[in-house]
C-alpha cells in the first residue's frame, strides 16, 4: 500500500511511497482510509520542528485527523463493515501516569504518551491502517466527509468543557465570547458558544474569503484588526492562533474575573512583557489564563454528538479542499482562502 510518511525533524523528508500493510499489533480493526484532515501539528513535523518516530524506526506515518471505512471489524469489535470510524489520537502512558491511569490521557503528567501521526506510533495518512477497537470511534454515516471533522471538534469539546469548569470557582456570569482565529478549531469554537446564547465575537486577519460570513452565519460578529481596538471586555477569549502578540492583548483586554484558553502554539513575542501583563491580569482581576491539549474518550464521546447536531451545509464550508494523497505538498501549504484542507484516499 502508499503512505504519506516523515523522517522527523528533518525537514523536505516527506514522501508519498510504498509502505508495508498496517502491523496486527496497531490493532484488530482494519481501516480504508477514506480522508485526513491536515492541520498546524503536520505542517510543523514537515518542516522538521515536531514529531518523533516509532521506536527503531526512521520514518513516521503522517496524519492525526482520520476518518476511514472499516474493512475487517476482527473479533471482539461492535464495529460492522462498512460503518464510518475516527481513531483516538492518543494512548496513555505505559507507567501510567495516575491522569492516565483514570483514562485522562489528555492531562498525561509524565510526558510519556503517544500519538497517532505524531508520537511514536504510525498516523492515519495510509491507504489502509489498523486500531484497537476501544479507540475506534464510530461516527454517523450521514456525516459522510465531515466525518474528518471529528478530532478538531475534540480538541475544542475539551477546551470548552475546561473553561467552564474553571468558570465554577467563583459566581460567574459570562456573556460576552471572543475567538480569536478563525481557522477550524476557532471557528468550531465559535459554532459551539453560538449555541450557548452567548455574544460571540471572533477576530481574525483575514478581510475576505469565507471567514466572515461563516463567522456571521453563525450570529456571531466578526473583526479584523487588534484585540485591542475592540469596543468590548470578553468574559472568556478562546485563543486559537498562538502568535504571542495576539496573546498579549488578549491578556489585556479581559475582562476582571475572566478566563483566556490557550489552544495554539506558534510564534512567540515579546516574552517579559507578556508575564509581567500576566501577572497583573492574574493577580488584579482573578484572571485565569489556562493551555488545553488533545481529548479524552468522553470529549471524543461529546463532540460525536456535537457534529451530529451542526448544521451540516455550515460544515461543509469548513471544507475548502480536497486534494490527492500524491498532491500532499500542495495540501500542506496554505493558501489565503484555506480553512481546513483534506487529503483524500478514497471516494465516500
Ligand atoms: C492534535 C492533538 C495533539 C497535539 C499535540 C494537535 O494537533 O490535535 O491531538 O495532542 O497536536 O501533539
Amino acid at each position: 500500500m502508499k503512505a504519506i510518511t516523515v523522517e522527523p525533524k528533518k525537514p523536505g523528508t516527506a514522501r508519498y511511497e510504498d509502505f508495508p500493510e498496517p502491523d496486527e499489533r496497531e490493532g484488530s480493526v482494519l481501516v480504508e482510509a477514506v480522508a485526513v484532515g491536515v492541520c498546524g501539528t503536520d505542517v510543523e513535523i514537515v518542516e522538521g520542528k515536531y514529531g518523533w518516530a516509532p521506536p527503531g524506526k526512521t520514518r513516521l506515518v503522517l496524519g492525526h485527523e482520520s476518518l476511514g471505512r472499516v474493512i475487517d471489524p476482527g473479533l471482539n469489535s461492535s464495529l460492522k463493515k462498512g460503518d464510518l470510524v475516527v481513531g483516538i489520537v492518543r494512548r496513555p502512558d505505559p507507567v501510567p501516569c495516575a491522569n492516565c491511569a483514570v483514562g485522562e490521557w489528555d492531562m498525561c503528567t509524565n510526558g510519556q504518551y503517544t500519538e497517532r501521526g505524531i508520537k511514536e506510533i504510525h498516523g492515519f495518512m495510509s491507504q489502509r491502517w489498523r486500531i484497537e477497537p476501544e479507540y475506534a470511534i464510530k461516527v454517523d454515516a450521514s456525516l459522510g466527509l465531515l466525518g474528518v471533522l471529528l478530532e478538531p471538534m475534540t480538541v475544542i469539546t475539551k477546551a470548552l468543557e475546561q473553561v467552564f469548569i474553571i468558570g465554577q470557582r467563583a459566581y460567574w456570569e459570562p456573556r460576552v465570547v471572543l475567538v480569536t482565529g478563525a481557522g477550524p478549531i476557532g471557528l468550531l469554537a465559535a459554532l459551539r458558544l453560538s449555541v450557548r446564547n452567548f455574544e460571540v465575537h471572533v477576530l481574525d486577519r483575514a478581510e475576505s474569503g469565507p471567514k466572515p460570513q461563516l463567522v456571521r452565519d453563525l450570529g456571531a460578529t466578526y473583526h479584523t484588526g487588534s484585540v485591542l481596538d475592540l469596543d468590548f471586555n470578553p468574559d472568556v477569549i478562546v485563543e486559537c492562533t498562538g502568535v504571542g502578540s495576539v496573546i498579549a492583548d488578549c491578556i489585556q483586554k479581559l475582562d476582571s474575573g475572566g478566563i483566556i484558553c490557550l489552544t495554539g502554539v506558534g510564534a512567540g513575542g515579546a516574552a517579559g512583557k507578556v508575564v509581567a501583563d500576566m501577572a497583573a491580569a492574574a493577580v488584579l482581576k482573578n484572571n485565569v489564563i489556562f493551555g488545553s491539549v488533545n481529548a479524552n474518550k468522553r470529549h471524543w464521546y461529546r463532540a460525536g454528538e456535537n457534529l451530529k447536531q451542526a448544521d451540516r451545509n455550515w460544515l461543509r464550508r469548513l471544507i475548502t479542499r480536497c486534494e490527492k494523497p500524491e498532491n500532499f505538498q500542495q495540501a500542506l501549504e496554505r493558501q489565503p482562502d484555506d480553512i481546513k484542507v483534506v487529503i483524500q484516499f478514497s471516494e465516500i
